[in-house]
């Protein structure tokens, strides 16, 4: 963890806006598989993270504004418990390096929190946590200015945290490296997938999302089956490694199973790779990530116009929404404790303001993040195409757009796939940085890693 004077300035910056009642961070609690104690890897929440740095599960962190008072609640291990764990570093000691003065019982906190006072807590992702929100009396609504405070700390990366960030980043670089040198015709997916679990764990982290590794590109979601790599196809690697803090790394390569990539999956890929290397320089203080969005769609407009699939002006395709029968989400994500940082506390605060609320037309109802860039952020930027045949026929059969897509063309490309290519950078006060260490990226790099 970080000094514990980290923690205690996060706390009283936040502090200092919420300003009365309680502030109420449960932390996460083990969650089992199958049975109690056959658990799932835990992972903290991320706002009790933020704002204590301890690890440990059954934690809550109460804020007492009203009498300035920060307590950590939890229960020291029996001797029951430490057969099975081994001695822990206690509570005390864990609240002492994050600058927090008192410890009690996990079953006070309901006594912290009597009285008629306002309880600002989070909105909540998981079960445990619901029960134990309904088990202390909070049954209403999660504080909105509690997110909003949140929010606006958490978006601004400090210099120690893209430090953090650009280690899971390098680890995140090792994991696509691993996957290319390993992937041959023949493989499973589940053979490479497992490689870059290992390149994680190895490096003292763990993913940070469950990989993404498939030929079918095209399902931007797809996770690794035993489906056998042949030759003449792709495969679409988007993975990252969080590190030991939980800090997390996303990238994307897509490369070819074989030897080189056929000539029209080239000529796609170089589509691809412009869009991602005209929105990254785009990336600036002040300019709005929806617009980068917006240029991204148009150079891949071009260029598919160019490869014959499309056809028209190219603003007005992508105003129109034309685009969106190949690329179907939006072009990148804010990234820090979480791979989509703070998607729980909501996205209309995290992405959009209320001046720009989030589009409901299909492709842009999947842009996680639209709003003014900030020194400090840190964003993904992930373009792709995707054919999905499911969608080229609907829309087909509808001639949807036809002013702007050659049907007859796009039927060729039923069976392509899809190609993403996605790179992490902090906004800085004159542009943006990529983080880590440069992943091979352009046709050559990429053959002559094969
Ligand atoms: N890289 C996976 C995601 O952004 O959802």
């Amino acid at each position: 963890m970080f000094a514990k004077e980290v923690y205690q300035e996060r706390r009283n910056k936040l502090k200092s806006v919420i300003g009365e009642g309680i502030i109420l961070l449960p932390g996460n609690e083990e969650s089992g598989m199958n049975y109690r104690d056959n658990t799932y890897h835990f992972r903290q929440d991320s706002c009790f993270l933020y704002f204590t740095g301890i690890s440990r599960p059954g934690l809550c962190l109460v804020i007492d504004l009203d009498n300035d008072q920060e307590i950590l609640f939890g229960d020291e291990l029996t001797v029951d418990d430490i057969i099975w764990t081994g001695a822990l570093e206690t509570i005390e000691a864990q609240a002492e390096k994050a600058g927090i003065a008192f410890t009690r019982k996990k079953t006070e906190v309901i006594n912290a929190l009597a009285g008629n006072r306002k309880v600002h807590f989070l909105p909540v992702y998981r079960a445990e946590t619901s029960m134990k929100l309904i088990d202390w009396g909070q049954t209403g609504q999660p504080s909105v200015e509690l997110i909003k405070a949140i929010v606006a700390q958490r978006s601004i990366k400090s210099e120690q945290e893209i430090q953090e960030i650009e280690k899971a980043v390098a680890t995140s670089v090792l994991m696509q490296l691993k996957a290319q040198e390993i992937a041959r015709p023949g493989m499973t997916e589940y053979e490479v997938s497992a490689q870059l679990q290992a390149v994680a764990v190895a490096h003292g982290g763990q993913l940070s999302f469950p990989s993404i590794l498939t030929v079918h590109g095209e399902i931007l979601h797809n996770h690794a089956s035993k489906t056998v790599l042949k030759e003449g196809q792709m495969v679409l690697c988007d993975c990252g490694a969080e590190n030991e803090m939980c800090y997390a790394g996303d990238l994307t390569r897509t490369f070819p199973v074989g030897k080189s990539f056929t000539s029209l999956q080239q000529d796609v890929y170089s589509i691809v790779l412009n869009a991602q290397l005209k929105a990254a320089e785009a990336l600036k203080p002040g300019i709005l990530y929806k617009d980068v969005h917006l240029l991204a769609c148009e150079h891949l407009v071009l260029g598919l116009s160019d490869l014959g699939l499309m056809k028209g002006d190219p603003k007005q395709a992508v105003a129109e929404g034309a685009h969106t029968l190949f690329f179907q989400c939006g072009l990148g994500h804010m990234m820090g404790l979480d791979i989509h940082d703070m998607e729980n506390l909501g996205e209309e605060y995290v992405g959009y303001t209320a001046e720009l609320k989030k589009s409901k037309e299909f492709g842009l109802k999947s842009l996680r993040l639209g709003r003014a860039l900030e020194p400090g952020f840190v964003v993904t930027v992930e373009p792709g195409l995707y054919f999905i045949p499911v969608l080229i026929d609907s829309w087909s059969a509808e001639r949807k757009h036809a002013e702007f897509i050659n049907y007859e063309k796009v039927k060729q490309f039923r069976d392509f796939g899809g190609i993403r290519i996605e790179d992490d950078y902090v906004i800085t006060t004159t542009g943006s940085r990529l983080l880590g260490p440069p992943l091979i990226k352009t046709l050559d790099e990429v053959h002559a890693n094969r």
